[in-house]
């Protein structure tokens, strides 16, 4: 069984690469500092190795242990905003950070590498979707780093043979994705939602992203890992399809409704069964004439079961509109033709069944 290691396997996309790699028959372990990750990310029994990947002799130190033949390296410090503040903070984690496992890497005899990038920090403003030669600008420190980390990695493939992929990611979004941050919008909305407060759209709400779900996009780094091409390669990962934040909100409204109706008619159901009333027909007439006291607090694990139910059965709250955020990007779209003809990548999950999915975890779990 092939051993592989993930740094930022306890996070976002991270830790749905593990589940991808574990389903493949991989041996995986992880490293990740726990800055944003979390533990119970990730499933029991995986190795975590709780180290900063901007300390070069404990990243080492894992690597002597695990002896990984492919590495994927997706930690990073992902807020724009803080690599705007703090460019040389950025640079720590996301450049030394990527030189340190890149050395640790060739002095283990790593096979393949596939690196975390990102689309939209390096095409900018694209109205059609951009193609990987489209050329690269970035203008954030977040973005210079990952293009340094790109040509870095074609530097160590030329230089050291190791095989290497930059997956340049639309904005990913699914189960598990941080609320807190200032990206992760569809995170932010449903939390949001499920808190009883307005989601708040900035400015007129007209900034159009290439949605990709998070399956997606495991998948994607599984079938990088397992190319069968020598040095470096690029690919756009994203479905090409444009969604404003205005349509995005409406979706995922609809999308949390309808997860919490279910979730509704779900505890209706276990509570007519443990109060020995028939399911079939209508349960609800019990509660209705006071046979059955409904309980709307959240359960001792945090379930937001009867409290949600109920907010599904009111009206959740309305979008309100804020200021514009200076230098978003008005349009961000991805051609990831490439990535479907050579490695036979395509999205599999359209942007309705994503929000569903995403909606139905997020309304079965409490948030801090
Ligand atoms: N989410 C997106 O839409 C998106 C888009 C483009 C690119 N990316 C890239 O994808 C990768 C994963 O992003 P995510 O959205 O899952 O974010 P995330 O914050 O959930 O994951 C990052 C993980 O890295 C860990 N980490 C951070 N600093 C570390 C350090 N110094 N040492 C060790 N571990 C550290 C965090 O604890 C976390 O588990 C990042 O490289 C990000 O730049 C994400």
């Amino acid at each position: 069984m092939a051993k592989i290691l993930i740094t930022g396997g306890a996070g976002f996309i991270g830790s749905h690469i593990v589940e991808a790699c574990l389903k493949a028959g991989y041996e995986v372990a992880v490293v990740d500092d726990l800055s944003s990750g979390k533990r119970e990310n990730l499933p029991p029994g995986v190795p975590l190795y709780q180290v900063d990947v901007a300390a070069a002799a404990a990243v080492q130190q894992v690597f002597e242990l695990v002896r990984p033949e492919h590495m994927v390296h997706q930690a990073a410090q992902i807020a724009v905003s803080r690599s705007v503040r703090e460019p040389a903070f950025d640079a720590r984690i996301n450049v030394l950070g990527l030189l340190y496992v890149l050395e640790a890497a060739v002095r283990q005899g790593v096979r393949s590498l596939v690196f975390a990038s990102s689309g939209g920090v390096l095409y900018g403003d694209v109205w059609q979707p951009a193609g990987e030669e489209h050329p690269a600008a970035p203008v954030s420190p977040y973005g210079i780093a990952k293009l340094a980390g790109e040509m870095y990695l074609q530097f160590f493939a030329r230089e050291y043979g190791l095989r290497c992929a930059a997956l340049r990611y639309g904005n990913v979004y699914g189960p598990r994705q941080d609320p807190h941050g200032e990206a992760g919008v569809v995170a932010i909305f449903l939390q949001r939602l499920l808190a009883g407060e307005a989601p708040v759209i900035n400015g007129d709400g007209k900034y159009i992203r290439d949605y990709v779900y998070v399956a997606d996009v495991a998948r994607a780094n599984l079938l990088a890992l397992e190319g069968e091409w020598q040095g470096f390669r690029a690919y756009n990962v994203g479905t090409g399809l444009g969604t404003d934040v205005n349509e995005l909100e409406r979706g995922l409204r609809q999308a949390l409704a309808e997860a919490l109706r279910e979730q509704n008619d779900q505890d209706d159901k276990m509570s007519c069964e443990a109060a020995g009333v028939m399911v079939e027909g209508d349960c609800c007439s019990a509660d209705r004439d006071g046979e059955i006291e409904p309980d709307f607090s959240p359960d001792q694990n945090g379930r937001r079961t009867r409290g949600a139910a109920r907010a599904g059965e009111m009206e959740l709250p309305a979008a309100v509109y804020g200021p514009a955020r200076p230098g978003d990007l008005r349009s961000s779209l991805l051609d990831a033709g490439k990535i479907a003809q050579e490695l036979g990548w395509r999205p599999q999950v359209t942007l309705e069944d994503g929000l569903r999915h995403t909606a139905a975890w997020f309304a079965t779990r409490e948030h801090i």
